[in-house]
Protein backbone atom coordinates (compact mmCIF):
# COMPACT_ATOMS: atom_id res chain seq x y z
CA UNK A 1 0.00 0.00 0.00
CA UNK A 2 1.35 3.70 -1.36
CA UNK A 3 0.39 4.88 2.23
CA UNK A 4 2.71 2.69 4.35
CA UNK A 5 5.57 4.08 2.01
CA UNK A 6 7.76 5.60 4.28
CA UNK A 7 8.66 9.52 3.29
CA UNK A 8 5.50 8.98 0.06
CA UNK A 9 3.54 11.87 0.94
CA UNK A 10 1.56 12.12 -2.23
CA UNK A 11 -1.67 14.65 -1.44
CA UNK A 12 -0.13 16.36 1.15
CA UNK A 13 2.53 18.44 -0.31
CA UNK A 14 2.77 21.72 -0.73
CA UNK A 15 1.58 23.95 -4.35
CA UNK A 16 3.19 24.14 -7.41
CA UNK A 17 4.99 27.23 -8.74
CA UNK A 18 3.77 25.74 -12.07
CA UNK A 19 0.41 25.95 -12.90
CA UNK A 20 -1.73 23.40 -14.84
CA UNK A 21 -1.96 25.75 -17.89
CA UNK A 22 1.79 26.24 -18.20
CA UNK A 23 1.77 22.33 -18.02
CA UNK A 24 -1.11 21.71 -20.28
CA UNK A 25 1.44 23.67 -22.87
CA UNK A 26 4.58 21.76 -21.30
CA UNK A 27 2.43 18.43 -22.32
CA UNK A 28 1.66 20.12 -25.77
CA UNK A 29 5.12 20.99 -26.27
CA UNK A 30 6.17 17.16 -26.28
CA UNK A 31 3.28 15.82 -28.70
CA UNK A 32 1.86 14.00 -25.04
CA UNK A 33 -1.68 13.40 -26.47
CA UNK A 34 -4.98 11.39 -25.16
CA UNK A 35 -3.33 8.35 -26.98
CA UNK A 36 -0.48 8.48 -24.84
CA UNK A 37 -2.20 8.94 -21.50
CA UNK A 38 -3.61 5.59 -22.59
CA UNK A 39 -0.42 4.02 -23.79
CA UNK A 40 1.31 5.02 -20.64
CA UNK A 41 -1.50 3.17 -18.46
CA UNK A 42 -0.99 -0.10 -20.80
CA UNK A 43 2.39 0.28 -19.72
CA UNK A 44 1.41 0.77 -16.17
CA UNK A 45 -0.07 -2.73 -16.20
CA UNK A 46 2.84 -4.44 -18.05
CA UNK A 47 5.32 -2.96 -15.35
CA UNK A 48 3.17 -3.53 -12.03
CA UNK A 49 5.04 -7.06 -11.42
CA UNK A 50 8.29 -5.87 -12.97
CA UNK A 51 9.11 -2.88 -10.85
CA UNK A 52 11.76 -4.79 -8.72
CA UNK A 53 13.59 -5.77 -11.57
CA UNK A 54 13.43 -2.29 -12.93
CA UNK A 55 14.69 -1.13 -9.42
CA UNK A 56 17.34 -3.85 -9.65
CA UNK A 57 18.62 -2.85 -13.05
CA UNK A 58 18.14 1.23 -12.54
CA UNK A 59 19.97 0.74 -8.93
CA UNK A 60 22.79 -1.60 -10.48
CA UNK A 61 23.69 1.40 -12.51
CA UNK A 62 23.86 3.75 -10.09
CA UNK A 63 25.65 1.76 -7.95
CA UNK A 64 28.16 0.14 -10.08
CA UNK A 65 28.99 4.38 -11.35
CA UNK A 66 31.09 6.19 -8.36
CA UNK A 67 29.91 9.25 -9.42
CA UNK A 68 26.28 8.45 -9.12
CA UNK A 69 26.32 6.67 -5.57
CA UNK A 70 27.95 9.42 -4.31
CA UNK A 71 24.60 11.36 -4.27
CA UNK A 72 23.63 8.80 -1.51
CA UNK A 73 26.95 9.07 0.56
CA UNK A 74 28.54 11.10 3.62
CA UNK A 75 32.26 11.06 3.77
CA UNK A 76 32.44 8.56 0.89
CA UNK A 77 30.20 5.36 2.46
CA UNK A 78 27.14 5.21 0.82
CA UNK A 79 24.07 5.25 3.35
CA UNK A 80 22.25 1.69 2.69
CA UNK A 81 19.14 2.75 4.48
CA UNK A 82 19.02 5.58 2.66
CA UNK A 83 19.20 3.46 -0.49
CA UNK A 84 16.54 1.81 0.29
CA UNK A 85 14.42 4.15 1.65
CA UNK A 86 14.78 6.13 -1.73
CA UNK A 87 14.34 2.51 -3.61
CA UNK A 88 10.66 2.13 -2.39
CA UNK A 89 9.66 5.45 -3.22
CA UNK A 90 11.24 5.08 -6.80
CA UNK A 91 8.90 2.10 -7.38
CA UNK A 92 5.93 3.85 -6.70
CA UNK A 93 6.82 6.82 -9.21
CA UNK A 94 6.96 4.07 -11.78
CA UNK A 95 3.05 3.26 -11.24
CA UNK A 96 2.23 7.13 -10.24
CA UNK A 97 3.75 8.24 -13.79
CA UNK A 98 1.48 5.74 -15.38
CA UNK A 99 -1.80 5.19 -14.05
CA UNK A 100 -2.15 8.90 -12.26
CA UNK A 101 -3.62 11.67 -13.95
CA UNK A 102 -1.32 14.48 -14.29
CA UNK A 103 -3.66 16.74 -12.24
CA UNK A 104 -2.95 19.45 -9.21
CA UNK A 105 -2.07 16.69 -6.73
CA UNK A 106 0.50 15.27 -9.92
CA UNK A 107 1.77 18.95 -10.29
CA UNK A 108 2.18 19.51 -6.70
CA UNK A 109 4.14 16.08 -5.80
CA UNK A 110 6.22 16.66 -9.05
CA UNK A 111 7.38 19.69 -7.31
CA UNK A 112 8.12 17.90 -3.96
CA UNK A 113 10.36 15.77 -5.71
CA UNK A 114 12.16 18.62 -7.53
CA UNK A 115 13.08 19.88 -4.08
CA UNK A 116 13.93 16.78 -2.77
CA UNK A 117 16.30 16.29 -5.46
CA UNK A 118 17.87 19.91 -4.74
CA UNK A 119 19.29 21.27 -1.47
CA UNK A 120 16.22 22.81 -1.23
CA UNK A 121 14.89 19.69 0.77
CA UNK A 122 17.26 16.80 -0.14
CA UNK A 123 17.88 14.39 2.63
CA UNK A 124 15.33 15.72 4.91
CA UNK A 125 12.29 12.69 4.23
CA UNK A 126 14.84 9.99 5.39
CA UNK A 127 16.45 12.69 7.72
CA UNK A 128 19.56 11.52 6.52
CA UNK A 129 23.57 13.40 5.77
CA UNK A 130 24.43 12.41 2.34
CA UNK A 131 25.34 15.28 -0.15
CA UNK A 132 23.70 18.33 -0.26
CA UNK A 133 22.44 18.36 -3.97
CA UNK A 134 22.01 16.45 -6.93
CA UNK A 135 23.47 18.12 -9.50
CA UNK A 136 21.26 19.83 -11.94
CA UNK A 137 23.56 17.84 -14.79
CA UNK A 138 22.75 14.40 -14.11
CA UNK A 139 18.84 15.27 -13.60
CA UNK A 140 19.05 15.82 -17.31
CA UNK A 141 21.21 12.86 -18.54
CA UNK A 142 19.60 10.45 -16.69
CA UNK A 143 15.94 11.24 -19.13
CA UNK A 144 18.46 8.86 -21.19
CA UNK A 145 19.24 5.62 -19.19
CA UNK A 146 15.53 5.82 -17.25
CA UNK A 147 13.71 5.69 -20.94
CA UNK A 148 16.00 3.52 -22.83
CA UNK A 149 16.34 0.41 -20.07
CA UNK A 150 12.71 0.71 -19.85
CA UNK A 151 11.81 -0.77 -23.61
CA UNK A 152 13.21 -4.45 -22.77
CA UNK A 153 10.08 -4.19 -20.04
CA UNK A 154 7.45 -3.11 -21.79
CA UNK A 155 8.50 -5.51 -24.62
CA UNK A 156 8.00 -8.83 -21.59
CA UNK A 157 3.90 -9.43 -21.68
CA UNK A 158 3.80 -10.38 -25.55
CA UNK A 159 2.21 -7.01 -27.61
CA UNK A 160 3.06 -6.17 -30.63
CA UNK A 161 6.35 -4.18 -31.64
CA UNK A 162 3.71 -1.14 -32.51
CA UNK A 163 2.31 -1.31 -29.10
CA UNK A 164 5.62 -1.54 -27.36
CA UNK A 165 6.91 1.55 -29.34
CA UNK A 166 3.60 3.55 -28.38
CA UNK A 167 3.93 2.65 -25.19
CA UNK A 168 7.76 3.45 -25.02
CA UNK A 169 7.16 6.73 -26.70
CA UNK A 170 4.55 7.85 -24.08
CA UNK A 171 6.91 6.50 -21.55
CA UNK A 172 9.80 8.99 -22.84
CA UNK A 173 7.36 12.10 -23.08
CA UNK A 174 6.34 11.63 -19.87
CA UNK A 175 9.69 11.55 -18.37
CA UNK A 176 10.80 14.21 -20.28
CA UNK A 177 7.86 16.39 -18.83
CA UNK A 178 8.63 14.82 -15.57
CA UNK A 179 11.99 16.38 -15.67
CA UNK A 180 11.85 19.61 -17.22
CA UNK A 181 9.01 20.02 -13.69
CA UNK A 182 11.89 18.53 -11.28
CA UNK A 183 14.42 20.92 -12.35
CA UNK A 184 12.50 23.70 -11.24
CA UNK A 185 14.25 25.04 -7.97
CA UNK A 186 17.88 24.43 -10.00
CA UNK A 187 16.56 27.56 -12.61
CA UNK A 188 16.66 31.56 -11.84
CA UNK A 189 13.14 33.22 -11.19
CA UNK A 190 11.74 33.94 -14.16
CA UNK A 191 13.61 32.14 -16.22
CA UNK A 192 12.05 28.26 -16.23
C1 LIG B 1 14.84 10.50 -5.05
C2 LIG B 1 13.55 9.31 -9.54
C3 LIG B 1 17.51 11.61 -11.04
C4 LIG B 1 19.35 10.38 -6.78
C5 LIG B 1 14.10 10.06 -6.12
C6 LIG B 1 12.74 9.60 -6.06
C7 LIG B 1 12.38 9.25 -7.33
C8 LIG B 1 13.51 9.50 -8.19
C9 LIG B 1 11.05 8.70 -7.80
C10 LIG B 1 11.88 9.51 -4.80
C11 LIG B 1 10.85 10.61 -4.80
C12 LIG B 1 10.03 10.68 -3.52
O1 LIG B 1 10.61 11.03 -2.47
O2 LIG B 1 8.81 10.34 -3.56
C13 LIG B 1 14.48 9.92 -10.38
C14 LIG B 1 14.34 10.09 -11.81
C15 LIG B 1 15.43 10.81 -12.23
C16 LIG B 1 16.27 11.03 -11.06
C17 LIG B 1 13.17 9.58 -12.64
C18 LIG B 1 15.77 11.35 -13.59
C19 LIG B 1 15.19 10.95 -14.72
C20 LIG B 1 18.43 11.34 -10.07
C21 LIG B 1 19.88 11.42 -10.19
C22 LIG B 1 20.39 11.04 -9.00
C23 LIG B 1 19.27 10.75 -8.11
C24 LIG B 1 20.66 11.86 -11.43
C25 LIG B 1 21.83 10.91 -8.66
C26 LIG B 1 22.35 9.75 -8.36
C27 LIG B 1 18.29 10.47 -5.90
C28 LIG B 1 18.39 10.64 -4.46
C29 LIG B 1 17.08 10.71 -3.98
C30 LIG B 1 16.21 10.57 -5.12
C31 LIG B 1 19.68 10.74 -3.64
C32 LIG B 1 16.66 10.96 -2.55
C33 LIG B 1 16.40 12.46 -2.37
C34 LIG B 1 16.00 12.82 -0.93
O3 LIG B 1 16.90 12.99 -0.11
O4 LIG B 1 14.79 12.93 -0.65
N1 LIG B 1 14.53 10.00 -7.41
N2 LIG B 1 15.64 10.50 -9.98
N3 LIG B 1 18.11 10.94 -8.81
N4 LIG B 1 16.97 10.46 -6.25
FE1 LIG B 1 16.30 10.56 -8.09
Amino acid sequence: MSEQIKGYSYGQVGQSPVSIADLELLKKTVLFTEEDEKYLHLAGDVLKDQTAQVLDLWYGFVGGNEHLVYYFTKNGQPNMDYLTAVRARFGQWIMDLCNRSYDQNWLNYQHEIALRHHSLKKNRTDGVEAVPIIHYRYMVAFIYPITATIKGFLANKGHSTETVEAMYAAWFKAVTITVILWTYPYINQNEF
